[in-house]
């Protein structure tokens, strides 16, 4: 028990910073909360509120009052936020949950949390790439290409719009194109082949990218926040004067909140995923000039920002069409799509709502696919994951092999996997993080009330604990099969940690020498 509690100590933290140079503190509390916008805003706004809108064969959706999913998210994020902040100020060290955990809980609990970020980082990126394939296909749509749809789309999709058409149930154009890639695709052995072509071109055309190298900049992401806001006030715009309110209070449609609060509490688990990535937030702790007045701020306000766009693109898009028609991968150009009014002005909408959310996808696939790697890359060099992921390109000094098989794994899943299930897994694995992550708050005050911190959440142990619950009961608003899914996840993650990551941690082998050398 002491030994998969061992602790990598800030001297050993210290030694790291020394070997790669610390960083400066330069960073405002304005500049924190543009790095929230930045990195939160993505496909989930852009792709997965279709799901939560209209629900899927598993759950009810939220309709119109999906707007209170996004306040009841949103509030269930401030709570770990705070959480996460207080351990970012505290472990003077760039990094991620995993090098929290390290340094104040333990071994074993940053094992979990390092495996369980693989779920939020590559896995989140698959319903990204997936995202932005959809978006991708509108926009050169516009400039008359277009793809089959056996290259375009998922075996889920597909099979589910092919048995609405065989049921003899309606379909509109979206439905008709996604069955015939199940009647369409070409066959290998009687097998139907569908992927999705345009995420795997994404995917592997970023991991090249990263391979060679790239520099985050500051400039580089004030201006995609800038591009980011400014596509979502456009659609606002636009969207305002396409509003038929009758669309909110249609009694054919069960009205503003058609499945009450389960269809509520069912979207506000799955656009989750529209609020990740505003951890990224407590990352830049060690580059904050004053973190105990500029990371509430910065955490606060990004979520701030991120509800009201969230909930105004909401309003206006239910408002546009009537939200079961919104079940895509891309509703807001569906919303576009079913709108009434003057079609120059819908359909030069379209394009530039496209164009807007390919970049601006990009750029959080570029973010996570840069993210996942140099986590690899800590939990390889603490020898709790093979060497080989700690590898630096002797050229273009990258993490390339982790960069490479991330690549490969998000790439292949992107290919088959249905956005739906990607996001349910990476939502589950993301709250238990926060999970862990709160009761690490709470557990280290008990055992190290004098540890300096920077950051203190207020009303410890009640803020955690209100984490904690929020977190719960948004996981516990996710399908079974993804619970399923999730366990599974775990228990490969513990057979991996007491094979290999308990034997070859450095940690513990340093630790030894330390006992054979007395
Ligand atoms: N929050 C990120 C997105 O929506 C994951 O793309």
């Amino acid at each position: 028990m002491k030994d998969i509690l061992a602790r990598k100590s800030v001297a050993d933290f210290e030694a790291d910073i020394a070997e790669r140079g610390g960083l400066k503190r330069s960073l405002g509390k304005w500049h924190l909360t543009a790095l929230g916008v930045g990195a939160t805003i993505g496909a989930g706004i852009f792709a997965t509120t279709g799901t939560a809108i209209v629900g899927d064969s598993l759950r009810p959706g939220a309709g119109p009052a999906i707007i209170f999913s996004f306040l009841l998210t949103a509030v269930a994020c401030g709570f770990a936020a705070l959480c996460y902040a207080e351990f970012a100020a505290m472990v003077p060290v760039a990094g991620s949950a995993y090098t929290y955990a390290y340094a104040s809980i333990g071994e074993f609990v940053a094992w979990i949390i390092g495996w369980d970020l693989i779920i939020e980082y590559a896995v989140g990126n698959i319903g990204v790439a997936i995202g932005w394939a959809g978006y991708f296909r509108e926009l050169i749509g516009h400039f008359g290409l277009d793809l089959p749809a056996w290259l375009a789309t998922d075996y889920r999709s597909a099979h589910a719009a092919f048995a609405q058409l065989a049921a003899g149930g309606a379909g509109d154009a979206t439905t008709q194109y996604l069955a015939s890639a199940w009647s369409g695709a070409p066959h290998v052995a009687n097998i139907p082949i569908i992927v999705n072509l345009p995420a795997v071109l994404v995917v592997a055309l970023i991991t090249v990218v990263l391979v060679i190298g790239i520099k985050e900049s500051a400039d580089a992401n004030n201006a995609m926040v800038l591009l980011k806001v400014g596509i979502i006030l456009f659609f606002i715009a636009v969207g305002v004067f396409l509003i038929r309110p009758h669309n909110w209070t249609n009694p054919a449609t069960g009205g503003f909140n058609p499945n009450g609060f389960p269809g509520i509490s069912a979207a506000a688990a799955i656009i989750f995923f529209s609020y990740i990535g505003f951890d990224a937030v407590s990352t830049a702790a060690e580059e904050t000039r004053d973190p105990p007045r500029d990371m509430p701020f910065g955490i606060i306000m990004s979520l701030i920002i991120c509800t009201v766009l969230y909930i105004a693109i909401s309003i206006v898009m239910t408002g546009m069409a009537p939200w079961k028609s919104l079940g895509t991968a891309e509703p807001m150009i569906t919303a576009l799509r079913f709108a009434q009014g003057p079609q120059k002005l819908i359909s030069a909408s379209r394009f530039i709502v496209a164009l807007g959310a390919v970049i601006a996808m990009g750029s959080v696939l570029l973010v996570f696919q840069l993210g996942q790697p140099r986590i690899f890359f800590s939990m390889s060099r603490d020898g709790l994951l093979p060497p080989f992921l700690a590898k630096v390109h002797p050229r273009y000094k990258t993490p390339y092999v982790g960069t490479i098989l991330t690549g490969i794994f998000v790439a292949v899943f992107a290919a088959f996997a249905n956005i739906a299930e990607v996001v349910d897994l990476t939502n589950i694995g993301t709250l238990f993080a926060f999970v862990l992550v709160s009761a690490g708050v709470i557990f280290l005050r008990r055992i190290e009330p004098d540890r300096p911190r920077p950051f203190r959440v207020p009303w410890v142990p009640i803020t955690p604990l209100i984490s904690i619950a929020a977190c719960f009961y948004l996981m516990w608003q996710l399908p079974t099969i993804t619970w399923i899914r999730f366990g599974v996840w775990l228990v490969i993650g513990l057979v991996l940690y007491f094979t290999y990551g308990y034997k070859h941690s450095t940690l513990r082998l340093k630790t030894r020498r330390g006992h054979s050398a007395a």
